[in-house]
């Protein structure tokens, strides 16, 4: 949801922005926009559409100075246009502003502001921040911040500079991320660390309400109270080319290339070998204590939620512990029951998702203990859990996620094989089985990418089919549902999940010829009923793909297809199975001449609700 930078040191500014504005892409792309000082006055360029139409504007004219603001824009208030991208500026011009949030009481703030004379340019909420700092603006840039905060209600991570206190870039932010750059004689603000990168590694982040003056040379904090105070900088061993294409024509196919590696990453850590094979959660403060608990609640939203739904399947299998689901934005507004004995556990890729923290929250309040499991060290959801538990797949920059999924699933198991093994419901050989498993896993995953060529040609044969169903049985139908997702989010595809169960209970009215049926077929002990339903499927015209383990020949009479994931236990299949359907959504995307990695209308962080 949108994407600022700031950049203040002895560069040209321009530049600098509009790279950085580069990696921040997934955060938002239906308009773009910077201010830059001079030395004497601030220069203000703006484009609706992607970052290149803002890029094409400039190109022409040399926007001198090494001190400025930029934007990426994902619209909630005002359609995209050239007016109604960031920055925004006072009426003088001399103030100029970037945010990434929501003002909620911006209606009334800007009723007010009109009474006091203010004539508005955009429909943005954020256009009233700019013209409260000029309000309170009495040659102190920083206290007129400090004022406006104090009227603002929502979230907000905000970039400020001022024509009159041309030596400094003001920054803060409150429930939108926000992290500040340290380099040699530059500071930098951006909203996600990849813009960061080229420049520096050493970053501070910011907590909520925490104010940031950067200087060329230093960088000063003050809390919310307007007291000085000191933060520490934190070291970023990201290399650069973790957020560069590396070859691949978009970043979703160089992510998904990356599974193994991530899970490798992911599960080395937390493996003990001597003796025995045995999990280490201990690094995340992990104890027995946690295994006590009464009930497990997992929350998220999107893709996360679904490695939520196979955790589920996985809590209940291996550790016989009641689990709830809940997709955070219903969790917090319902009349939900705490019990202290509850385990929260939290999945968020950017650990940002505003809907995802209002949850935890109220969880926290209601006396849970969180386990977070996120891939963003420093977020919001990192600082405020009890415990995190990070997926180390690097940053993701699609859109559309994919290793932050798989690896949220490797997590999701460690937990719940190790929650199994403290209630002594897995026996030791179980549990060394079952890391067996996970340590093959990644090659496995590696094995089956290179048969994507088989996906891809699936893909060039049914990328134009208008409506498509995944279907599937327990850990199964956890995966449908991530597999629908994906395809509708970046082909645009009527595509839908279903319990197969389900299908006779009303979605088999919908399927006719036009219709692509995945079954994704990997729970043995479901085979029959699985085969039944494809049969019920195939019977009303549709084509059947079927993924199923390479071994396995049920299939291979009443499927169109059958793609093959290798052999692993029946409960790990998550973790491959859904590989093929990122892989048939990203084809599907390439084939109809769309852009996998920026999807229309959505945003890969999304910091309002
Ligand atoms: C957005 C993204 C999804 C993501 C969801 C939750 O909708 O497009 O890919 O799954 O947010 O994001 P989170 O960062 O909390 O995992």
């Amino acid at each position: 949801m949108c994407g600022i930078v700031g950049y203040i040191g002895d560069e040209e500014a321009t530049p600098v922005l509009i790279n950085a504005l580069k990696k921040l892409e997934y955060r938002g792309y239906d308009s773009a926009g910077i201010a830059v000082f001079n030395g004497e006055s601030l220069t203000v360029r703006k484009a609706k559409g992607a970052l290149k139409f803002l890029e094409q504007k400039i190109a022409t004219e040399i926007i001198k100075g090494s001190m400025g603001i930029g934007h990426t824009r994902w619209a909630t208030h005002g359609e995209p246009s050239d007016i109604n991208s960031h920055p925004h500026t006072d009426v003088s011009g001399s103030i100029a502003v970037v945010h990434n949030g929501i003002i909620e009481n911006h209606a009334k703030l800007k009723t007010w502001l009109e009474n006091h004379g203010v004539v508005f340019k955009s429909q943005t909420d954020t256009e009233v921040i700019a013209h409260l700092i000029d309000f309170h603006y009495n040659g102190d840039l920083l206290k007129a911040v400090q004022e406006t905060l104090q009227r603002l209600e929502g979230s907000y991570a905000l970039g400020v500079i001022c024509q009159s206190d041309p030596e400094r870039i003001i920054a803060v932010r409150k429930d939108s991320p926000l992290v500040v750059g340290a380099g040699k004689g530059e500071h930098l603000i951006a909203s996600d660390v990849p813009a960061l990168l080229e420049y520096t590694r050493d970053v501070y982040y910011l907590q909520d309400k925490e104010i940031a003056c950067l200087y060329r040379d230093r960088v000063e904090f003050f809390d919310e109270e307007g007291q000085a105070i000191q933060k520490e900088l934190t070291h970023v061993d990201w290399d650069v080319t973790a957020a560069e294409k590396g070859g691949y024509e978009h970043f979703m196919l160089k992510e998904i290339h990356e599974q193994p590696k991530a899970l490798t990453d992911t599960l080395r850590a937390r493996i003990k070998t001597y003796a025995s094979k045995s999990i280490n959660l201990e690094e995340i403060g992990f104890d027995a204590s946690w295994a006590k608990a009464h009930r497990v609640v997992i929350c998220a939203c999107g893709t996360a939620w679904h490695a939520g739904v196979v955790g589920k399947y996985a809590f209940e299998h291996y550790a016989r512990i009641p689990v709830d689901v809940d997709m955070a934005s219903e969790y917090r507004y319902r009349d939900p029951i705490f019990d202290p004995a509850d385990i929260f556990i939290i999945i968020s890729q950017s650990g940002e998702t505003a809907d995802t923290l209002a949850a935890m929250r109220m969880a926290k309040k209601g006396g849970a203990r969180i386990i977070a499991i996120t891939n963003v060290v420093g977020s919001t959801l990192a600082r405020e859990a009890d415990l995190v538990m990070y997926t180390w797949a690097g940053p993701e920059i699609a859109v559309a996620s994919t290793k932050a999924f798989t690896t949220q699933l490797m997590c999701i198991y460690l937990i719940a094989l190790q929650f199994g093994s403290l209630r002594g419901v897995l026996s030791e050989k179980d549990l060394e089985e079952h890391i067996g498993a996970l340590e093959k896993i990644a090659d496995q995953a590696e094995k089956l990418l290179s048969n994507k060529e088989e996906i891809q040609r699936f893909a060039s044969r049914n990328f134009n089919k208008t409506k498509a169903f995944f279907m599937g049985r327990l850990f199964d139908y956890a995966i449908s549902l991530e597999s629908a997702l994906k395809l509708k989010e970046i082909s645009y595809t009527h595509s839908e999940a279903f319990a197969a169960g389900e299908l006779k209970h009303g979605p088999i009215a919908l399927v006719d010829e036009a219709t692509l049926v995945v079954a994704i077929c990997t729970q043995t002990a479901l085979f029959d009923k699985m085969d039944s339903n494809i049969k019920e499927v195939k019977a009303r015209g549709a084509t059947a793909l079927v993924i199923t383990y390479d071994d396995e020949t049920y299939f291979d009479k009443t499927a169109d297809e059958v793609f093959r994931i290798p052999r692993t236990l029946d409960p790990l299949t998550p973790i491959l199975s859904v590989i093929p359907c990122q892989l048939f959504a990203y084809y599907c995307s390439v084939q109809r001449g769309l852009d996998p990695d920026k999807p229309r209308n959505l945003a890969k962080s999304v910091t309002v609700e």
